[in-house]
């Protein structure tokens, strides 16, 4: 049974500056809803419970926006707005958060390794703070359910455009059915022409305890951080390690085009402004 997770939500977001120098931009809103809390509501729908948010410098409006605020629950109460108070109240009521910051920004890896002590000695999942994936069934569940079939650690990926693949890690690996690779290589940014596969990370993890030791014994890798990749390839050398092909469409909040892409496909999912956005976007496309 998989009950905890982590979210690593202490990066600097460099790449959506200016508007992340004095806010998290895992609160960047996607129309009324702050990323992170997409990514939270994942982690409960997927039956976990309890969760460590991996915070640092410039954070704290994480931390406000799932504590409860009474002073705005009886304002919205004496209105008598009842969907703002649900809304609201359902925030503070999601999970037991916990938090936890990261001293100094040393790369995902370093993020993972404050879940030490809280996570303890069971397997437990990743979710990125700034990746929003829409599926049917939670892909945090989809990656529990392989967990509790092979007892191992198991990783997301999703196919992206081989000429991309600079951008993500990358594994290699015995196909074992339709979306199931036992993996037998990773790789962090690998060139185009080495790559072994087209297929990347997707910012979701089930990991096995034994990730804390990996992750104490692997030094600094590129940019000089501790990279998540290169303690699971560590790890990966005395247990196997699964790569599951989501079903689901991933969001990347932390880069702008694809920023823009998501609220412009969340807001035609939106039955109250689906219309009026189409005909705009199409009067947009015509001009
Ligand atoms: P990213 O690498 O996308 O985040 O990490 P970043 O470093 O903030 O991004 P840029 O490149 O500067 O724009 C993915 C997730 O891991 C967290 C981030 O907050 C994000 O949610 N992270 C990253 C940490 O918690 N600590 C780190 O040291 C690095």
């Amino acid at each position: 049974m998989i009950k905890k997770a982590v979210i690593p939500a202490a990066g600097l977001g460099t790449r959506f500056l200016p508007a992340t120098k004095a806010q998290p931009k895992e609160m960047l809103p996607i129309i009324d809803t702050p990323t992170i809390q997409f990514v939270v509501q994942e982690a409960v729908d997927s039956g976990i419970d309890d969760i460590l948010i991996v915070s640092g410098k410039g954070k704290r409006a994480i931390e406000d926006h799932f504590d409860r605020n009474q002073e705005l629950e009886s304002i919205l109460q004496e209105k008598q707005d009842e969907d703002a108070y649900n809304a609201v109240r359902h925030i503070g009521d999601m999970a037991n958060i916990h938090y936890i910051r990261q001293k100094e920004l040393n790369g995902l890896g370093d993020a993972i390794s404050y879940g030490r002590q809280h996570v303890g000695n069971e397997a437990f999942a990743v979710l990125l703070g700034d990746t929003i994936i829409d599926s049917i069934i939670p892909v945090t569940q989809q990656l529990i359910d392989l967990y509790e079939q092979y007892n191992q650690s198991v990783v997301a990926v999703e196919e992206v455009p081989q000429e991309i693949v600079f951008r993500y890690g990358v594994i290699g690996g015995k196909k074992l059915t339709d979306t199931l690779w036992q993996v037998t290589e990773m790789v962090e940014k690998p060139d185009v022409d080495k790559s072994p596969s087209n297929l990347a990370f997707a910012g979701r993890y089930i990991l096995t305890p034994e990730i804390f030791q990996a992750l104490e014994d692997t030094p600094p890798g590129k940019n000089n951080e501790l990279q998540l990749t290169d303690a699971m390839i560590r790890m990966g050398e005395f247990q196997s390690i699964y790569a599951h092909r989501i079903e689901g469409k991933r969001y990347d909040i932390g880069n702008k085009l694809d920023y823009l892409k998501t609220m412009v496909e969340f807001g035609l999912k939106r039955k109250e402004f689906a219309d009026e956005l189409m005909g705009f976007l199409k009067n947009i496309v015509k001009s």
